[in-house]
């Protein structure tokens, strides 16, 4: 039987390389990268995926150009809210991972409401990844952990101080355009994701690259540190 991963994550890599190919400025590639983040969660509710977590912008990702980082910031402001009939009539209940506090105010603010507005959705939760970085969530869980006076940090400790500890760990997760790392993506919850690395620019992804993908995973043996089943 085709298994369907609970939690797929997409690092939504080659927004500036499809940009770059039609002589386009690299805003034009994040604005059709928006287009097929919502093909993919479509292609995602079809296939019956109940978490999907979308590396939107990193802790790194502040290092480039300034224009670029503020068109990005202007995208979560501006669109996030214009979008909300989409994520209502689908069933989509979004979250944000990572520290949303330092963004620009309109940005935080409309995320916020976001949240708010699809919080009672439940067809699939999508988890936007801003300004989040692997490395600094599980620093800010072992702090969260400290501050309560937890004495012993256990794996199970620094996953209930997450910012949404109800998400599972991700079964899969899905890169484009052709690099093959982590660059900082959930690296606590990767622990015993499957991989699938795809040529593919973001912004030329649609529901059958979805397909595709649970295709490739369907054909990978899970053994968690065990033995074959
Ligand atoms: C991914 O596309 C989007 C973000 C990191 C925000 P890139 O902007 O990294 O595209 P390339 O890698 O330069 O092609
Ligand atoms: C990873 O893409 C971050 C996001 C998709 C938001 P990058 O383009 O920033 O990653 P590197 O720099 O190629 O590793
Ligand atoms: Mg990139």
């Amino acid at each position: 039987m085709r298994e369907i991963p609970c939690h797929i994550g997409f690092i939504m890599d080659g927004n500036g390389r499809w940009a770059k190919k039609r002589f386009l400025p690299r805003t034009a590639g994040h604005l059709a990268g928006l287009k097929a983040l919502k093909k993919v969660i479509l292609g995602c509710i079809k296939e019956g995926v109940r978490y999907v977590t979308l590396y939107c912008f990193s802790t790194e990702n502040w290092s480039r150009p300034q224009d670029e980082v503020n068109y990005l910031m202007g995208l979560f402001s501006e669109k996030i809210m214009g979008e909300l009939p989409f994520y209502n009539e689908n069933g989509i209940r979004l979250l944000t991972l990572g520290d949303i506090s330092v963004l620009p105010e309109d940005a935080r603010k409309a995320l916020v409401e976001a949240v708010e507005a699809t919080s009672a959705n439940n067809t699939i939760t999508v988890q936007l990844a801003i300004n989040y970085g692997g490395q600094r969530e599980i620093c800010q869980a072992v702090n969260r952990a400290i501050s309560e006076g937890i004495m012993e940090i256990t794996p199970e400790v620094i996953r209930a101080h997450f910012d949404n500890p109800e998400v599972p760990p991700a079964d899969l997760i899905a890169r484009s355009a052709g690099e093959k790392r982590i660059s900082n993506f959930l690296l606590f919850d990767s622990a015993y994701s499957e991989f699938v690395f795809c040529d593919k620019l973001w912004p030329e992804w649609s529901e059958e690259d979805v397909t595709a993908v649970i295709d490739e995973y369907n054909g990978r043996v899970r053994k968690f540190g065990g033995l074959k089943q």
